[in-house]
């Protein structure tokens, strides 16, 4: 019988990450409980079906995305409900969220160069904890987006009962945000893939390495584990 051990996730880290989340379990670290997972995924589901159905009642340029949902009359029907549930989403992930995602002090420094720092793999801060300052904002940037697109959305979808100026101003706001919206959510999926080995796999599997903790949120590997800072 084989003894070869899986690619990655053992067992146990596993099934330990149904229920719980932030505990090390042998070489691996329980990151997202299934439960927070579930949230991200149905969140990003409804992103993408609103997004697809959305872009052909904008432009017929990109008409052709209509075809995924049976033509452009069933988007303009299906396009509201999809953002609306995409918003309750959102707002579940928001409160499920919003504690491990409490902006530090320290987190104000990601508005400035320390951003690009990342991006190029030049920055090293041992008091990274669970999320750094970079996910909290687009976090943040995620849930406003999403009440901007609600709200905007809402005016838009029952045009008759709001004055022209307002109409004209949801048209811009669900425009720009929603360009913005894509934009950022492009950045985020290279992050969590391609950007950073092992990341995909916490919201997968839900675990991930002992070294991709340590490297990337020391501040969380010591809480998790009770490890002391490294020396030398
Ligand atoms: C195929 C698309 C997507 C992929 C591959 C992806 C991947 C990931 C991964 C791997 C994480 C965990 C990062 C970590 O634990 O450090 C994460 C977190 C998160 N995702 Fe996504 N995601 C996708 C789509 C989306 C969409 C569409 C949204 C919102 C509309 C979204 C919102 C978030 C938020 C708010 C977090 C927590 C903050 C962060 O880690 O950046 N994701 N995602």
């Amino acid at each position: 019988m084989s003894t070869v051990a899986p690619l990655s996730g053992s067992r146990p880290a596993i099934s330990r990450a149904r229920d719980t989340e932030d505990v090390a379990v042998g070489q691996e670290i329980v990151r997202h409980r299934l439960a927070s997972r579930r949230i991200h995924w149905a969140v990003a589901i409804f992103f993408f079906v609103a997004l697809l159905s959305g872009l052909p009642i904008w432009t017929p340029v990109l008409g052709w995305t209509a075809h995924l949902f049976g033509g452009l009359s069933v988007c303009r029907r299906l396009h509201p409900w999809a953002g609306l549930v995409f918003f309750v989403l959102s707002l579940v992930m928001f409160l499920h969220w919003r504690a491990d995602m409490r902006l530090e002090p320290r987190d104000r420094d990601w508005l400035g160069p320390k951003a690009f720092r990342y991006l190029r793999y030049q920055d090293d801060d041992p008091y990274v904890g669970k999320y750094n300052g970079g996910q909290k904002l687009f976090f943040l940037a995620v849930s406003l987006g999403a009440l901007g697109l609600l709200v905007s959305g809402v005016v838009l979808w029952f045009p008759t009962s709001f004055p022209q100026v307002l109409r004209a101003l949801a048209v811009f706001l669900h425009e720009i945000t929603f360009i913005l919206f894509a934009v950022a959510i492009v950045f985020h999926i290279y992050l969590g893939t391609v950007a950073e080995r092992g990341t995909f796999g916490s919201m997968t599997r839900g675990t991930v390495t002992r070294s991709w903790a340590r490297l990337h949120h020391p501040r969380w590997y010591r809480e998790v584990t009770g490890e002391g800072p490294r020396r030398g």
